[in-house]
């Protein structure tokens, strides 16, 4: 794929459904009782391979495009599947699925892609192992892919070292089968979906500050699920409207929830004109349609609590930050380096190659903005936040940007070309 300079971006767009909500809506359906009807669910390959791996344990689930039906077995009614379960590029499906398989009454091995074999596990398997589950790293080296012997588990009081919502999220459901109470404690809050949700299904979670805590469950029960737009989706174009001269886009139903809305709260401090209309809620999910104007950006300091609201961004906001003037320093952000590819490195390679003056560190970047930026070839290591930050960073740069290895957004937004084509006409 190959973009070059653009006269504007203007228009609506309405963002596919959030990921992460999609995710948890199939999960939680599959172990509820009852039919959960979901709207809106992101039919990015990543979310396919959460419904696949459930449909593999016996659950009925029919994707029918703009609506899925998820026939749920109950808590205790998954059936042991007849073949390993693929979680594709997923972490989110692997961390999640795994604290849920770690109490069934069988065993299981996941696998899934080159990426997800690299990605830590250890992170889950920790904590699971504590609370009584057997699970392993099949080649010993803390990766996927993962055999789990299904076994009771007892609660326990985990104090992450990660600000993780899939940490915390595969601890949790894991607590839904435990007996005792579960507790986990990060060191900052990271995206809460999983707490709205399971409340929303029948389950007793609470919060006390940065600790979640659940009791163990008789039953969940199915329920309509509406799923917002997914902000980390709606940030590109965030991010494009503020950058290319003389754009407005209203950007339609994005999910703002305050575990995830730090990009928007950067880009205003950056000078960006964003504006929230319409704030409502959706399933317990507070929304807004977010209009965004061509502004002069400044550069800033990211970093501490609001990192885990605004993770998936960083790339994003990292190119954005070649735009502002002044020095924009990214900190405290680590677990860039273990997300679909290594995306400090990445980053840093590639915004090196369009002429940007970036320098690594260890826990993020410092990019020293207001240089023109030149097309190049940029290779998006099938990460698919990598892919879309470069397509709109082409849109601003001097001559052709080529990105390799392109179409790897479809696993969180199959048809994101098209949407940027479809505001730059
Ligand atoms: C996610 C949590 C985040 C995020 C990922 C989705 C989730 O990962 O980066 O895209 O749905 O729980 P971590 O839990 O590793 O921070």
């Amino acid at each position: 794929m190959k973009f070059s300079k653009v006269p504007h971006l203007k228009g609506e767009i309405t963002i596919p459904g959030d990921k992460s909500i999609s995710h948890r809506s199939v999960m939680f359906g599959s172990i509820a009782k009852g039919t959960t009807e979901i709207t809106g669910f992101l039919q990015g390959a990543d979310c396919l391979s959460t419904i696949s791996c459930f449909q593999k344990m016996g659950v009925e689930i029919e994707n029918l495009g703009s609506r899925v039906l998820v026939h749920g077995n109950g808590l205790h009614g998954l059936k042991a599947p007849s073949q390993v379960l693929d979680c594709g590029n997923s972490g989110t499906t692997t961390r999640l699925i795994s604290g849920i398989l770690s109490a069934q009454d069988f065993d299981v091995t996941l696998t899934g892609d080159e990426s997800i074999q690299k990605r830590p596990m250890k992170r889950i398997m920790t904590p699971l192992s504590q609370m009584g589950a057997d699970i392993r790293s099949i080649r010993d080296n803390g990766c996927a892919p993962l055999a789990i012997h299904g076994r009771p588990l007892h609660g326990i009081h985990y104090n992450s070292p990660v600000a993780s919502a899939q940490v915390k999220s595969a601890i949790l459901l894991a607590g839904l089968y435990a007996e005792g109470e579960t507790k986990v404690t990060e060191p900052y809050v990271s995206r809460n979906h999983s707490e709205l949700m399971l409340n929303h299904f029948g389950a007793d979670v609470r919060t006390e500050g940065t600790t979640a805590i659940i009791q163990p469950a008789r039953e969940l029960y199915g329920c309509p699920v509406s799923v917002p737009g997914d902000i980390s989706s709606a940030a590109f174009f965030l991010a494009a409207g503020l950058m290319v001269p003389g754009s407005e886009i209203l950007i339609r139903h994005v999910g703002i929830n305050p575990t995830r809305d730090g990009v928007i709260k950067v880009c205003q401090a950056m000078g960006g004109d964003v504006t929230l209309l319409n704030q409502r809620n959706d399933s317990g999910e507070p929304t807004a349609d977010l209009l965004v104007r061509h502004s002069s950006l400044h550069g800033t300091e990211i970093g501490g609590a609001i990192i885990p609201t605004l993770i998936d961004e960083l790339p994003m906001l990292a190119a954005m930050a070649c735009f502002a003037e002044g020095e924009t320093i990214i900190k405290d952000a680590a677990e860039l380096k273990v997300k679909e590819s290594n995306r400090i490195e990445v980053m840093v390679r590639n915004l090196s190659a369009m002429g940007a003056d970036v320098t690594e560190t260890e826990d993020g970047m410092i990019i020293r903005g207001g240089k023109p930026l030149h097309g190049a070839v940029i290779d998006s290591k099938l990460d698919h936040r990598i892919a879309m930050t470069f397509a709109v960073a082409g849109l601003c740069a001097e001559g052709e940007t080529e990105i390799l290895g392109a179409e790897c957004v479809k696993i969180s937004y199959p048809n994101f070309y098209e949407d940027l084509e479809m505001l730059a006409r």
